[in-house]
């Protein structure tokens, strides 16, 4: 940020100016933050080669990514949300949790005075849910969105047939969300009932759905198993959210930490960021799909996610 500081204090001193008066003298100038670069003889050098202050897309996980070390996140976070004052940076938090859980984890946050600030759009529910704030700065869902989830899924016949899988212990309601059906599961159980559902579900019944597993932090089933419709992932939620923000996927970083962030990963030209504290799951993932425009960084949580901004010269 060191170097978006110096051009922004500068140009305080040109605002009193009139446009039509700066224009004169930048002419080729259409917007406030070119004016600004192109003022600084000495740092437009700089600016230009690693593009530190470039508009980007930020869409990051939250739990165990984003979220996990409160003195850390909120040193990312003040930089993102100055970033986004001045170059209109977004911001995405693409979460597995439902609504209620994010306002949940919204409320710790506040009170321990360690908060999460708004994001531009919120991807709930493993990608499918998107919300926007509207006039009144309220969360509304993108019923595009659901609306376009809605093709070929059969909710009641997907949670009919994993019902007769004894290993499979439903998640609480409000993680039952009208386009994910969720468990939890032991591991060594996970691929076997995974590969069976597929089976029942997708040759036979031929209803479109993925399976994904992730990490869990519940006492005695390791793993989360969520069934989607194979239309949503935060992967293709990222890239609805990229088209409606019009960034380039240059121009945008995600970042995450388990089994399903590998979406936000898979055959992507977005850039990637995978937290040093990631899990076994999408590490494995990443060694055997290496791609350069993913960087695993060394340190944990928000630290991981500023070094990969920082290797990535966006922040
Ligand atoms: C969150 C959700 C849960 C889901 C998990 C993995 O923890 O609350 O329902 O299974 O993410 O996607
Ligand atoms: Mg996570």
């Amino acid at each position: 940020m060191a170097n978006c500081a110096t051009p922004g204090r500068k140009f305080q001193q040109f605002s009193f100016l009139k446009i039509g008066y700066l224009e004169e003298f930048f002419p080729l100038t259409k917007n406030m933050t070119e004016i600004m670069i192109q003022s600084q003889t000495n740092t437009i050098f700089a600016l230009g080669l690693n593009n530190v202050c470039a508009k980007f897309l930020f869409v990051s996980d939250l739990d165990h990514t984003l979220v996990g070390n409160d003195l850390a996140m909120v040193k990312l976070l003040d930089n993102l949300q100055l970033h986004r004052i001045q170059h209109g940076t977004k911001i995405v938090y693409s979460t597995g949790r439902s609504l209620h859980l994010y306002q949940e984890l919204q409320e710790s946050q506040k009170r321990k005075q360690k908060e999460l600030i708004k994001p531009d759009i919120l991807v709930c529910a493993v990608g499918t849910e998107i919300y926007h704030y509207d006039s009144k700065e309220e969360l509304v869902l993108d019923l595009e969105w659901s609306k376009h989830l809605s093709c070929n899924w059969d909710r009641e016949l997907v949670a009919r047939t994993a019902a007769n899988f004894s290993s499979l212990k439903p998640q609480p309601e409000s993680e039952q969300r009208p386009f994910k059906v969720s468990y939890f599961v032991q591991e060594e159980k996970a691929l076997q009932i995974a590969l069976e559902l597929e089976n029942l579900l997708v040759k036979e019944a031929k209803v479109e759905i993925q399976i994904i597993c992730s990490h869990s932090d519940h006492k005695e089933y390791n793993k989360n198993l969520d069934i989607l419709p194979s239309s949503a992932n935060k992967g293709i939620a990222m890239t609805f959210v990229r088209e409606k923000l019009a960034i380039s996927v240059g121009k945008t970083v995600a970042c995450g930490d388990s089994g399903n962030d590998i979406a936000l990963f898979a055959n992507r030209q977005e850039k990637g960021i995978i937290v040093g504290n990631a899990q076994r799951e999408l590490l494995d993932w990443h060694h055997n799909n290496p791609n350069p425009n993913r960087y695993l960084a060394k340190t944990n949580f928000a630290d991981g996610i500023a070094e990969g901004l920082r290797h990535f010269s966006l922040l």
